[in-house]
């Protein structure tokens, strides 16, 4: 009896001390202390030669016993659990977390858009500064200095100058680019300029202090303004479909002559008047006209040999009949429940 209980406690002592790093020794353990043939049921089997009065406090000494090999296995096990967990627990099978990707901007989607149509009928694309000098943004598109057309955009200067022309500015409309183009290509030219145009103007819901273009720019031999027209009608076909309607309104800008505005019928209200167009059933999208002769002249380009149209839109009204964005101030506040639901063209 004596020699039993000491032998009790050594296997305590030695079931306290076991560790184990893998599941097979997890098991070898199992085997050893708990298995059928394991010690703790050897030692049961003892009870036989117990004496009778000391049967109850033996009995009392094996299951206490019993339960530190069984608590002890639960802990092994535990341990184990925790550091197998990446083996035993995790399902490659399952597919991967989704990874939140962000969306264009509408304004980036309407331009990609401009752009591909434009590219399909040959015109390549052409950039310029947003800083330019007094020349390429006004001088050389027959707007010198005083000229009263000048006050049709009101300038952003960053350096100003006794002498207008010596002036730097943020650019007011992308014709600009038109000038950079002429300076380093010979024609044919066709070419498309979008970017971003800035105005001193207060901002609300109609207009921006910065806004966007895209320019248009075709010199070749023999252009005519039909084929301005059947350019533009091509484009705003594409753009919003074949039903849109167009006209042509007689108009001035410096750098073109003949000079016109284009109307498409009200995308919003399909013509038949709304707030967007004041219900005339017709919004303006550009400005367009045949390259005035004075322009071409500046660059040494020959008026007599060379004819060529140009156009210029704002991606931001082109942006607002396909969305129906009536605040010209959401394009730049960042509001990404806004933003979010732009997914594609
Ligand atoms: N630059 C003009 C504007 O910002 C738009 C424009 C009109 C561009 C006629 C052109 C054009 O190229 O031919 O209002």
């Amino acid at each position: 009896m004596e020699q039993l209980l000491q032998q009790i406690e050594s296997l305590k002592a030695e079931i306290a001390a076991s560790v184990a790093s893998s599941q097979e020794e997890l098991e070898q353990f199992r085997i050893k202390y708990l298995g059928t043939k394991g010690l703790v049921k050897q030692i049961m089997g003892e009870m036989k030669n117990v004496p009778v009065e000391s049967k109850k406090e033996f009995g009392q000494i094996l299951n206490a016993f019993k339960q530190v090999a069984e608590d002890k296995l639960a802990q092994l096990q535990e341990a184990l659990g925790e550091t197998e967990s990446v083996d035993t627990k995790q399902d490659y099978t399952l597919p991967g977390d989704t990874i939140a990707v962000g969306t264009r901007h509408p304004l980036n989607l309407v331009r990609n858009q401009m752009v591909s149509i434009f590219k399909r009928l040959g015109f390549a694309v052409a950039e310029g500064p947003e800083i330019e000098d007094d020349w390429h943004n006004f001088g050389a598109m027959n707007l010198p200095a005083d000229h009263p057309a000048r006050d049709m955009q009101d300038t952003f200067y960053v350096q100003e100058a006794t002498d207008a022309s010596a002036a730097w500015l943020l650019r007011t409309h992308t014709s600009s680019v038109q000038a950079r183009v002429m300076e380093t290509q010979k024609p044919p030219i066709r070419v498309i300029c979008p970017g971003r145009v800035y105005r001193n103007e207060t901002i609300s819901a109609r207009a921006h202090c910065f806004f966007h273009q895209v320019e248009g720019l075709y010199i070749d031999e023999n252009v005519s303004f039909a084929d301005l027209k059947q350019t533009l009608y091509f484009f705003v076909q594409e753009m919003f479909g074949k039903e849109v309607k167009v006209r042509f309104r007689p108009s001035y800008f410096p750098f073109t002559e003949p000079s016109a505005e284009m109307d498409i019928s009200c995308q919003i209200c399909a013509g038949k008047g709304c707030n967007i167009c004041k219900h005339t059933g017709w919004v303006e999208i550009l400005g367009s006209g045949m390259v005035h002769p004075k322009v071409l002249e500046n660059f040494g380009i020959d008026p007599e040999k060379y004819t060529g149209f140009a156009f210029g839109m704002g991606v931001e009204r082109i942006a607002q009949l396909k969305y129906q964005v009536n605040d010209l101030r959401l394009y730049s506040q960042n509001d990404l429940r806004f933003l979010q639901q732009f997914k594609s063209v």
